[in-house]
């Protein structure tokens, strides 16, 4: 039996210890992380899992003698490097100038320092030869049971010959002994997003790795781990998470002697980069969140991290949005906008986002990519009275960009051919016909900068879809030669600092994360924009696997999810289904409104004042996966916000699923009475919770059955004593 986790309140010393002990507890409500120096001075991960009083901490320092050769200790490092008696994947690889590699560093010193809501540990390293510093940071926070650690690599000497960084992963995690070690990540690709796949943890090495130049469609760079046995609501589970938007590399490493560890960090093999003398290089951070409460709670706890800690506003409702592309792509101009803005005002949509096409010569994929001032052909007023418009009707105003890329066919490519991933005498490949722009070079965020800031300010401009729709090739920076690989790192790095710089210009303006689809969903990103396009598949049946999978970390919040014309439209409970699982994320629509009957217009409406009503409970809920995963029979998703909560259910196919006719409720107040507004239903929350909330009067029969059911707490039961 799991203890019930505490709430986010202030944890009472967060980090005990120091260099005098030789042991540093670091502690989050609900978890417990420990370091200890071994006797042969390296130091050593002791434990990752439940919250240790004090003494036992202590304990586990004494307990840190140097185990017997035959195990392999670098797993239980904290970032295993690239030397001495090492032989497993190191998270730390240097060579020197003369070609010398193998590390040996030793422990330094330490700090302690409190932050707002936080505390922080750095342990500091350096190379006992080479002029080489390596700190290792932690931050734990008084209300997430989330542990940051990131490494900070300084060249400490003056001057001298740089040294070359070939591997620098953020951290290494030990998960704990355990019977065995299973594995959940998302694999996918374009279209099929976040699947979840859950395996045995292999022997040997299970490497993920982005070498896209961007997180990527086929993996998502984190990765949970559990014995084999946990389930939604039951068991340990220990998971890592990588907050970075460009390439990375994820290993799992199992041991034959019973440990398996995680580690990751940017970049994937084969790149280095040269750090000069006086020069450090920070890696983004690695997340780890260990939980008691099973895969549910897991993600519950990232949802609420990312809430509290990452998302910039995670306080909004996010707006229902209107979008043409998957109705009439290309085809977009004054007119028809105007008019599809117009009957989307009219359904009660908040936000009106202009998609690809807008712009100079851009009427296909052909040409226009890089020119970025509006086709006097296709929006004579230009883009500020289609703006001016879009406002008067009550809604907010957004456009699609696309920053990081140029069509060869195009006014910037002629004049700045030089400005593309490239390498001299290589082919520059296309893809999409559309080349890579290096946003490393400082000229090219500059040119960003100053288009995106325009654009925004002269068209009053609330929201940007910002799109990347391809992976970087002959990704080569000429004139940096030798360090042209810092283009993997400082490429993404200059992408967060355009949007970080045009966020701080305008206050109001809210960013949408989009790469082909879901390429693109990271804590990094999610750092600096406000919800992400998941998936260019609007499927809801296909949706709903993606959106469990992406689930598993982020929010709903992020995750827009659009009703289109994709394949129904004349099948009213078939469309039903539909807005039911886009109102599980951030509803939108995405179908031509001009060939919508009345009778899909009302549905709509109707849907859209329904969303209104629950949206701050899904968006800002904790979320409960209540019924089976997509695909599986009865699927049911639940939110809870206080005293709220809504309930999604959803049995695609009638005959193949019956599904229980009562479905077990979770995160209710079990000693209060629940009210269904829609019936007048009154049940305790324990009846919900352990007999279930008959469900069957309330799915419609056939195929693509669907309901939306919300409960209100409305008499709490005095507590005795
Ligand atoms: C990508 C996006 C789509 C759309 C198109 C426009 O594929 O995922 O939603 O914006 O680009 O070209």
């Amino acid at each position: 039996m799991t203890a019930p986790a505490r709430p986010a309140t202030s944890v009472s010393r967060p980090i005990t210890g120091g260099l005098a002990t030789g042991v540093w507890c670091l502690s989050t409500p609900n978890s417990s992380y420990v370091l200890a120096v071994a006797a042969d001075g390296r130091l050593l991960q002791r434990h990752w899992g439940d919250r240790l009083g004090d003494v036992d901490s202590a304990r586990l320092g004494e307990a840190a003698a140097v185990p017997p050769y035959e195990l392999p200790l670098e797993s239980q490092e904290p970032l295993p490097v690239d030397g001495g008696l090492r032989w497993g994947p190191p998270s730390l690889q240097i060579a020197f100038p003369g070609g010398v590699r193998s590390l040996e560093l030793e422990l330094v010193g330490d700090a302690v320092a409190a932050e707002p809501g936080a505390h922080r540990l750095d342990l500091v390293l350096a190379d006992t030869r080479f002029p080489l510093q390596v700190v290792l940071h932690h931050r734990v926070r008084d209300d997430s049971d989330v542990i940051e650690r990131w490494v900070t690599l300084r060249h400490t000497a003056d001057s001298g010959e740089p040294l070359r960084i070939i591997r620098a992963d953020s951290g290494n995690w030990l998960i704990p002994q355990l019977g065995d070690y299973r594995y959940s990540v998302v694999s996918g690709g374009y279209s099929a997003e976040g699947q979840l796949r859950r395996g045995r943890l292999p022997d040997g090495e299970y490497r993920l790795t982005s070498r896209t130049g961007i997180t990527a469609h086929h993996a998502n760079p984190w990765m949970m781990i559990d014995d084999g046995t946990a389930t939604e609501a039951h068991g340990s589970v220990w998971s890592v998470a990588l907050a970075w938007s460009g390439s990375w590399r994820l290993t799992a490493h199992r041991l034959f002697q019973g440990r398996a560890a995680v580690s990751a960090g940017f970049g994937h093999d084969g790149l280095s980069w040269p750090l000069d003398p006086g020069a450090e290089l920070t890696t983004p951070p690695i997340l780890g969140l260990y939980t008691g409460g099973g895969f549910g709670a897991a993600s519950r706890g990232w949802h609420q991290h990312a809430r509290a800690h990452v998302l910039p506003h995670p306080g909004e409702d996010r707006p229902v949005l209107y979008n043409s592309w998957e109705a009439i792509e290309f085809d977009v101009d004054e007119a028809v906008q105007l008019d599809l803005a117009r009957r989307a005002a009219d359904l009660g949509v908040e936000l009106f986002v202009i998609d690809d096409g807008w712009f100079s010569t851009r009427t296909s994929d052909r040409s226009g990519l890089g020119d970025w001032w509006p086709n006097p052909g296709r929006f004579p007023g230009g883009l500020a009275t289609v703006a001016r418009r879009v406002h008067r009707l009550g809604m907010r105003f957004g456009v699609w960009v696309e920053p990081e890329m140029v069509n060869p066919d195009s006014e910037l490519y002629r004049a700045h051919p030089d400005w593309v991933l490239h390498f001299p005498r290589r082919r520059r490949d296309e893809l999409r016909r559309q080349l890579v722009l290096n946003f490393a070079r400082t000229d090219v965020r500059a040119w960003a900068l100053d288009w995106l800031d325009r654009l925004v300010a002269d068209n009053d401009v609330d929201h940007l879809k910002w799109d990347m729709n391809r992976g970087f090739s002959q990704a080569g920076w000429p004139e940096r030669g030798d360090a042209q690989d810092w283009l993997w790192i400082d490429h993404t790095r200059g992408v967060y600092q355009v949007i970080d710089e045009l966020r701080a210009r305008h206050p109001a303006l809210r960013i949408e994360s989009c790469a082909g689809g879901g390429g693109r969903l990271d804590f990094g990103m999610l750092a600096r924009t406000d919800q992400v396009w998941p998936s260019d598949n609007t499927d809801a049946y296909q949706r709903q696997s993606i959106q469990h999978g992406l689930s598993q970390l982020y929010p709903a919040a992020v995750m827009s999810a659009w009703v289109t014309d994709k394949p129904y439209s004349h099948d009213e409970q078939r469309n039903q289904y539909a807005y039911h699982v886009a109102m599980a994320g951030v509803l939108g629509i995405g179908g031509d409104l001009n060939t919508w009957t009345d009778a899909r217009h009302e549905q709509a409406r109707r849907n859209i004042v329904l969303y209104k009503q629950i949206r701050a409970i899904v968006q800002r809920g904790a979320q409960y996966r209540v019924g089976d995963p997509p695909g599986a029979g009865l699927t049911a998703i639940q939110y809870v916000l206080g005293a709220e909560s809504v309930l999604f259910v959803y049995r695609p196919h009638a005959e193949v699923a019956p599904g229980p006719d009562a479905l077990r409720l979770a995160g209710l107040d079990p000693d209060a009475a629940y009210t269904d507004p829609d019936t007048g239903a009154v049940a305790a929350g324990r009846t919900l919770m352990s007999a279930g909330l008959p469900i069957g009067g309330r799915l419609p029969a056939g195929d693509w059955a669907s309901a939306v059911i919300r409960l209100n707490r409305t008499a709490p039961r005095p507590r005795a004593g």
